[in-house]
Order: C-alpha cells, then sequence, then structure tokens
C-alpha cells in the first residue's frame, strides 16, 4: 500500500496522515469542511516543527514528510488511493453514509478501513459492494505517540483484508492487536469507557473532586492521566457516543451513561477541544 486516502482531519485523522508521511506513504487528506482541512495540516505542520526542533528529524526531512500529504477537496480525488482511512466523526449514520459514497466513487479494488472506536464494522460493510474490503483500525490518541492499533474483522472481512492491514500496520512502527470479534467498543473503549464513565458517577455523587478523582488514579494506579483529564483528552462527546453503543447493543444497564457526562456534552463542554470539559483549558 503506498498511496492512503485519510478521511476525516480532526485529532485522529490528522494524527494517522503524519504517521503514514513520516513512515514513507503518500498521503491523500479530505475532509468535506475546508477550515477543519487547513487546521488539520496547520496541527501537523506544527508538530512535524516541534519534532525539528528537538531533532527527533532534521528540517530537510520534516519537509519532505509534509510534501508526502496531499490535500484534495472530493472524495473522487481519492482515487489513487490503494486504501482509506476514514476518521470523521462517530456517528453511525454519518459513518455509513461516507463508506456508501467512497464505495460508488472508488476503484473496487480500493480497501476501506475506519477508525471507529465502538460502531459495527460489520454494519460499516454491509453498506457497502465490497463487504470483504472493509476492516477497522483504530488508532489510540495522540497518533503520532501511541503504539496501538486494534484491528477489527467484521464477519466479512477475507483474510487478504486483514493481511493487508496487519502488514501495513507494523510497517509504520504500530503494535497491532486484533479483536477476536466485532463486539461493541472492541477491547480498549471496551474497558476504558465503563472506567471513565464510572469516574463521573464517582463526581457526582460529590465522592470526590475532579482533582483528586484524578490523583487517586494517577497515584494509585500509575495510570498517565486520571480518567477525567483522559476523558477531556479524547472528548466527552466521543466518550458519550461510546457509552451510548456500548449501553445500546449489549444491553446491559451497567454501561449507562451517566447524567452529568450526558449533561456535559449537552453544554458543549466537550473538553480541551471545546475549551471546557471536566477543566478548563
Ligand atoms: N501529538 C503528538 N505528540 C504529542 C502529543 C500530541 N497530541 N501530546 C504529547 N505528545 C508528545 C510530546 O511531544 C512528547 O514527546 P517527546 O517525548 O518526544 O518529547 C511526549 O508525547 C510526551 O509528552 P509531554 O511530555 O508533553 O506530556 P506527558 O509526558 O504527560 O505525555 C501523553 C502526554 C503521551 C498524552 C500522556 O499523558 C499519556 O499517555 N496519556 C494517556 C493517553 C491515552 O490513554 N490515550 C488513549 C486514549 S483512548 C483512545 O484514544 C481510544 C478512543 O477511541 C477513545
Amino acid at each position: 500500500m503506498k498511496t492512503i486516502g485519510v478521511v476525516g482531519s480532526g485529532q485522529m485523522g490528522g494524527g494517522i496522515a503524519q504517521v503514514l508521511a513520516q513512515s514513507s506513504k503518500e498521503v491523500l487528506l479530505f475532509d468535506s469542511n475546508q477550515s477543519q482541512l487547513a487546521n488539520g495540516l496547520k496541527a501537523i505542520s506544527g508538530r512535524i516543527d516541534k519534532l525539528v526542533e528537538k531533532s527527533k528529524i532534521t528540517k530537510d526531512d520534516g519537509s519532505k514528510v509534509l510534501a508526502r500529504i496531499k490535500t484534495v477537496s472530493s472524495i473522487s480525488e481519492l482515487k489513487p488511493a490503494d486504501l482509506i482511512i476514514e476518521a470523521i466523526v462517530e456517528n453511525t449514520e454519518a459513518k455509513v453514509a461516507l463508506f456508501k459514497e467512497l464505495d460508488q466513487t472508488l476503484s473496487a479494488n480500493t480497501v476501506l478501513a475506519s477508525n471507529t472506536s465502538s460502531i459495527s464494522i460489520t454494519k460499516l460493510a454491509a453498506a457497502t459492494k465490497r463487504p470483504d474490503k472493509v476492516v477497522g483500525m483504530h488508532f489510540m490518541h495522540p497518533v503520532p505517540v501511541m503504539s496501538l492499533v486494534e484491528l477489527i474483522r467484521g464477519l466479512q472481512t477475507s483474510d487478504e483484508t486483514y493481511e493487508s492491514i496487519l502488514k501495513l500496520t507494523k510497517e509504520i512502527g504500530k503494535t497491532p492487536i486484533t479483536a477476536k470479534f466485532d463486539y461493541p467498543a472492541f477491547i480498549v473503549n471496551r474497558i476504558l469507557v465503563p472506567m471513565i464513565n464510572e469516574a463521573v458517577f464517582v463526581l457526582m455523587e460529590g465522592i470526590s473532586t475532579v482533582e483528586e478523582i484524578d490523583n487517586s488514579m494517577k497515584l494509585g494506579t500509575n495510570h498517565p492521566m486520571g480518567p477525567l483529564e483522559l476523558a477531556d483528552f479524547v472528548g466527552l462527546d466521543t466518550v458519550l457516543s461510546i457509552c451510548k453503543i456500548l449501553h445500546s447493543e449489549l444491553g446491559d444497564d451497567k454501561y449507562r451513561p451517566c447524567p452529568l457526562l450526558t449533561k456535559y456534552v449537552e453544554a458543549g463542554w466537550y473538553g480541551r477541544k471545546s475549551g471546557r470539559g471536566f477543566y478548563k483549558y
């Protein structure tokens, strides 16, 4: 896989594009929102500048990485890509609509991967006429730093598609771990999101404060970030949507979203990206 299309230039898509370009892949970066696309590219450029400042890469290599990322303004311009990695908003309808459009527009050989953190790969695959070529490739935030990529096979994913993604993940210096079944939220978020949700319950019930909940988990379990800080980091809207998928698809009330989490999202307090979550930024 030499040329890879990334759809969505937010924190995940931008990070994925950067990591691919640093591994010598040609990247076509698309976002339906032009100003988001410009911001995404600016953020990548800023991160590359920091790597140059810290002498992690040379100025020349930094320029080469950036030159490998080409922004495009339509889905049809993604045609040269061997693989598309979708990293748009965590919303089933939006992803299904995008997979239909990608399927109708791109060559039948193009593999379609989703960076979804919780949505059924089987469902996304079923929205296309190439279900065997659809697979889950879930990166962690911040993508340039985190080693793991969860790989998820839908019921229809072929061995060939899975093997190609496994190979690519290793090629770009990441560590693949495969979820054996395509069940909601896979491995990491099935464990992480209920923990974050429980931390919000602990806050709502007045058992502890934001700072002390986070410090408890940092000092008591050596987590690099406390659960509330991590929720702000990932995005409270994303955490809530994963909670809702776990709750509705597994049908167990232990996954019910904490009302305080829902309130924060209703208020537009999404965490770092909106300037306010459990902390102010
Ligand atoms: N992009 C690129 N690089 C970044 C970065 C970003 N957004 N944030 C930090 N870094 C880099 C820094 O530049 C620094 O690099 P060097 O070591 O080369 O100098 C390194 O990461 C460490 O950063 P800092 O010293 O600034 O801060 P830190 O030591 O506190 O580490 C952290 C920051 C890596 C984010 C750390 O706090 C951490 O690991 N937090 C937990 C992250 C986590 O759990 N991610 C998974 C979230 S779950 C998920 O993503 C799944 C989902 O679907 C919701």
